[in-house]
């Protein structure tokens, strides 16, 4: 699959799950090129239908764009819920597993993610995957003594790769975090893993989202479908 037939079926699912957000709501707006399209949508939506709601975004980037369609978009703690929250995935198995934080947001995402009553996935078809794993892992760490997670993370065979931005400076997330990227290659036991990142001290946040998506909108060139977990 080319980049623009890729971008096509970003586009489709990002369309399709616009529809979800109705007058009043307060939405989660996730991050990524696919989130663009949806962003752009409700963008539309706003402009020519009226549609108005509130929007918590999961990035800085994100926030911009939606407030550049005239999108109202709060604070996460000023709002005591939020009803869905859309947004991209990097994978997802078959059992609603996922990788996020290829763009360096994992971490707001999340937040954001448990706080949400719904979470729903836009995706293209390549990202739904037997076993999740090819895409590198990313991993929020603070900078204060980055390097000796790392070389943890080195031993234990993790083959960490701290993310560096087009300046050759390392990447900086929202929160002015490192993004060390796990090329595991496949990833058999995700609960195991996502227990021992998280209790690894200077890790903030992964990327292994698990079980928490209710429902993944796959763009496929038949048209848009959706994939719902019947588990959560
Ligand atoms: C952002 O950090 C990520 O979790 C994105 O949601 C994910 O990388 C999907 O991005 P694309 O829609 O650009 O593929």
């Amino acid at each position: 699959m080319d980049k623009a037939q890729q971008d096509a079926l970003k586009k489709a699912a990002g369309i399709e799950a616009a529809k979800l957000i109705e007058n009043g709501m307060t939405a989660g707006l996730g991050t990524g090129s696919t989130v663009r399209f949806l962003v752009d949508e409700l963008g539309r939506r706003v402009s020519e239908e009226g549609l108005r709601f509130t929007g918590v975004t999961t990035s800085r980037r994100t926030q911009e764009q939606a407030e550049g369609y005239g999108i109202h978009i709060v604070n996460i703690d000023d709002v005591d819920h939020i009803d869905v929250t859309i947004d991209g995935a990097d994978e997802v198995d078959k059992n609603f597993n996922g990788i996020k934080g290829g763009g360096a947001a994992l971490l707001w995402e999340k937040i954001v993610a448990i706080n949400s009553d719904r979470i729903v996935w836009i995706v293209d078809e390549s990202k739904v995957v037997d076993t999740i794993g090819r895409f590198p892992l990313p991993v929020e760490v603070i900078p204060f003594g980055a390097g000796h997670v790392i070389k943890k993370f080195e031993v234990k065979g993790y083959k960490p790769v701290l993310r560096m931005a087009a300046d050759g400076k390392p990447v900086r997330t929202d929160e002015n975090n490192y993004v060390v990227d796990l090329h595991l290659e496949r990833i058999d036991h995700p609960q195991d893993l996502a227990q021992d990142l998280i209790t690894t001290v200077g890790v903030v946040e992964h990327g292994l989202f698990l079980n928490m998506v209710d429902k993944v909108i796959v763009g496929d060139p038949n048209g848009p479908r959706v994939l719902t977990n019947s588990n959560k």
